[in-house]
């Protein structure tokens, strides 16, 4: 299976003898991500051949279709980015979505006030099942559905994701309440979990084409098998791993050039940051990622990525065919400085300033990659999460650190737990 995409690493300045030096611990790292894909000790290499999910996911996606034209997605993190993604780039086809992550009162106000329940589905998604914000907009949601369409109505408006064991409060409420459940896989963690129920539900809910989606990813992880450390996803984490640790550039900016990935760049910065911001051995470690956005970050972050501190890689993404073709009209051909614009092609543009930066920062003496990716469509998407769910994985390997578990996350859920029933004893307002 040929991938979708491709990687150009030719400008990311790392010496030959440099790359050599990695060779061991990049056969370990593969043996590694092998071993945690055979057990199945980490699901989520397994998900694009998981044709048991896509006929549930579609079966319960054409119900939920059939009865309500808008869905409402509440999660955070892992348990939100993925289909936020999706939808932004491949958009509405059957049902109109909404994602509401954030214990915002005003957003939740203005939804609270703007919705119409009658035609209105909720997704909830959760894998611990206890995740504050998330379980803190639910309540109000499901009050105000519950306000207007009655008690008994509301169960058939809500679709729960949740690990189904008792383990997780949201699944023992979904079972009481007799909501739909879809169950979150116990071994596909929050952020590796955009091919699984968790952003399939909504991608298929709102009409995209899951099967394909999940024949693009299956692209980068059939190479990934075959070509071991010369894969894509490899290759990639070899970079970025030598980048930092032989040349000081520990920030990888991922910057595409396309609207429609603008969200990608945020589904990125978690996979990561989470995965790899860690302590080794009493050692704190970690890339630091940006999400930058072309072209209007050339006008912006480009200025600090040339010549402030050469810390940093730059991996571009280029999409290589658009699928409208627009041309600026051929108006002002004799006006100074603006006469070549007219009877461009957009695209032609998008791709003159990508390759226009790269070259700009080879002549700092900084370096960048390229991803290409044929088109913005549900294979594409699909290769893209694989491959940097993949690479994630092998930079794991490549620092020595749990790519898997986010300590440092869940540390801050603790402690924001703690002040509000702290809060809430002193007001009477909580039980103990
Ligand atoms: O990647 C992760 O594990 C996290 O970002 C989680 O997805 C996030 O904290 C939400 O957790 P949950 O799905 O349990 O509500």
């Amino acid at each position: 299976m040929t991938p979708l995409i491709s990687y150009d690493d030719s400008h990311m300045l790392i010496s030959a003898k440099d790359r050599k030096s990695v060779q061991k611990r990049l056969i370990a790292a593969h043996k590694q991500l092998e071993s945690l894909r055979v057990s199945e000790e980490q699901g989520f290499f397994g998900l694009p051949d998981d044709s048991g999910t896509v006929r549930i996911v579609e079966r319960l996606a054409k119900k939920v279709q059939a009865k309500f034209d808008r869905l409402i997605v509440i999660g955070i993190g892992g348990s939100d980015l993925g289909a936020r993604t999706i939808w932004h780039a491949l958009g509405e086809k059957k049902m109109s979505l909404e994602f509401v992550s954030n214990p915002d009162p005003e957003t939740l106000y203005h939804v609270l006030a703007t919705t119409d329940w009658s035609k209105t589905a909720i997704n909830v998604i959760s894998k611990s099942g206890t995740t504050l914000e998330t379980m803190a907009v639910f309540m109000t949601l499901r009050q105000g559905l519950i306000n207007a369409v009655g008690v008994a109505a509301h169960r058939e408006h809500i679709v729960a994701t949740t690990d189904p064991s008792e383990a997780s409060t949201l699944y023992q409420i979904a079972m009481e309440e007799g909501y739909a459940i879809l169950p979150h896989p116990l071994n596909v963690g929050g952020r590796y979990s955009v091919l699984s129920v968790v952003g399939l539900f909504p991608a298929a809910a709102s009409g995209v084409n899951v099967r394909k989606l999940l024949a693009g990813a299956a692209t980068v992880e059939a190479e990934r098998r075959a070509k071991r450390v010369e894969s894509i996803p490899a290759r990639l984490a070899t970079n970025q791993y030598l980048a930092m640790t032989q040349y000081g550039r520990d920030i990888h900016v991922l910057m595409p050039y396309a609207d429609l990935l603008h969200e990608f760049g945020f589904w990125y910065r978690q996979i990561w940051a989470e995965s790899l911001g860690k302590v080794r051995d009493g050692e704190s470690v970690g890339p630091t990622p940006i999400a930058a956005f072309g072209a209007i970050d050339q006008h912006s972050q480009i200025q600090l990525y040339n010549e402030g501190p050469d810390n940093k890689t730059v991996t571009f993404i280029e999409v290589e065919s658009f699928r409208r073709s627009l041309r600026v009209p051929k108006v002002w051909g004799d006006k100074q400085g603006i006469g070549y614009v007219g009877g461009l092609s957009f695209a032609d543009i998008l791709h003159a300033e990508r390759a226009g930066t790269e070259h700009a920062l080879a002549s700092h003496g900084r370096p960048s990659g390229t991803i290409t990716i044929p088109n913005i469509s549900e294979e594409s998407l699909g290769a893209l999460f694989m491959l940097f769910e993949t690479a994630t994985a092998y930079m794991g390997e490549l620092l020595h650190v749990n790519a898997f578990n986010q300590p440092g996350v869940e540390a801050g859920k603790k402690e924001a737990k703690k002040i509000l029933e702290t809060a809430g004893k002193k007001t009477g307002k909580t039980k103990g």
